[in-house]
């Protein structure tokens, strides 16, 4: 049977990033700024995702107001019929570029936060003075009236922060925060000693959020990615496989969640070669986790398999080195008991340092 067609598109412009984050999903191995797609080439991406039937554009990174055709892309998006999100930490934005923007039709807005003072944020995003220009910038979004959704990463260094960006979310007048604790994909893998949550937190986290959102119904929506290591059942992630989004990466390359690059055996298409249409519906890598007909034991038999689907194919991969395999936060997962443990020994080394991201075209050291 046909799969339903994509309702969100997360295009990711570029790799670059004025931040380092520690906890970046962006890939090790990124695309330098020669690869990356030129306007023309992005504009006809979109044309071609609201012909596939995309509803939203994610405008994302990197940084993607590091692109200097931002502007140009709003454009284009809307007037292929996208609705258009921009995923950002602000920097970069000034009050008239924000201007055109909104003179552009972007939609909505989604500020990243790193912490909620100076010295928590700079420390984390690597960026001396980030916080405080991230404030101006969220002064002239509320001021131009740009739907805003508040984007908060947090980990074991932050996660006490919690209850003050619920109330910065209200304070900036969001309609939406998102309260994501780290997920670690990516560069992230590289600083899981330095950034696991611990279990105390992570159940504090879950209780914050519950009393909040029973608290701030109707003012503020929360969404919440729990600290997943620490659970007994994985996230359904993307929604599922190849059923409701699509990533672009900032060279064209067309995959079904950000990380699935990491999955050696899969083969990517791009936008230059192949339609995006062609690639959501018969391209290999959308068709290898589809559905539940790929799932072994204990999964093919679980009355959550169309919950879950399994759960995350790179966070198996990362984990286990085996992207068919149950997603070992599982609790019916063999592994379930070591991902525990694993998870707690991260945890306790409190002294680690951070491992910032580094800028495309620059050469990482290995993951340990
Ligand atoms: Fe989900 Fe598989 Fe675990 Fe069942 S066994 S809950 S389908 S991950
Ligand atoms: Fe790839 Fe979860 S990030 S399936």
């Amino acid at each position: 049977m046909r799969p339903p067609p994509p309702i969100a598109m997360l295009a990711e412009l570029t790799y670059r990033c004025p931040l380092s984050c520690p906890y970046c999903s962006n890939p090790i191995e990124m695309a330098r700024k020669e690869a990356e797609l030129d306007t023309g080439t992005w504009e006809r991406v979109f044309q071609e995702a609201a012909e596939l039937g995309v509803l939203q554009l994610h405008l994302s990174g990197g940084e993607p107001v590091s692109r200097r055709d931002i502007v140009d892309l709003v454009a284009a998006a809307r007037a292929a019929g996208l609705y258009t999100n921009l995923i950002t930490s602000g920097i970069g934005l000034t009050e008239r570029r924000l201007a055109d923007l909104d003179a552009a039709g972007l939609d909505h807005i989604q500020l990243s936060l790193q912490g909620t003072d100076p010295a928590m944020a700079d420390e984390i995003g690597g960026y001396k003075g980030g916080f405080a220009r991230k404030m101006q910038v969220a002064e002239w979004i509320g001021a131009i009236g740009f739907p805003l959704t508040l984007n908060a990463v947090l980990h074991r260094r932050n996660l006490h922060q919690l209850p003050r960006a619920l109330d910065m979310a209200l304070e900036m007048g969001a309609r939406r925060i998102e309260v994501a604790t780290v997920q670690f994909h990516g560069w992230a893998l590289k600083n899981r000693d330095a950034l696991m949550p611990t279990r105390d937190q992570a159940r504090e986290a879950t209780a914050i959020v519950a009393e909040a959102r029973a608290r701030l119904k109707g003012r503020l929506v929360i969404d919440y990615v729990p600290a997943d290591y620490h659970e007994d059942y994985p996230k359904r992630c993307m929604g599922g496989w190849g059923t409701s989004g699509l990533n672009v990466t900032p060279d064209g390359t067309v995959l079904p969640c950000h990380a699935a690059h990491s999955i050696p055996h899969l083969t990517f298409e791009t936008v230059l070669d192949r339609s995006l249409s062609d690639i959501w519906y018969e391209g290999m890598a959308f068709n290898a986790y589809r559905g539940t007909d790929w799932m072994s034991e204990p999964c093919s038999s679980c009355e959550r398999k169309t919950v879950d689907f399994g759960g995350c194919r790179c966070q198996a991969m990362a984990i286990l080195g085996d992207a068919n395999a149950t997603d070992p936060v599982c609790v019916k997962s063999p592994h379930h008991g070591a991902l525990q443990s694993q998870a707690d020994a991260h945890a306790a080394r409190d002294d680690t340092p951070l491992v910032y991201r580094v800028s495309p075209g620059t050469t990482p050291e290995p993951v340990q």
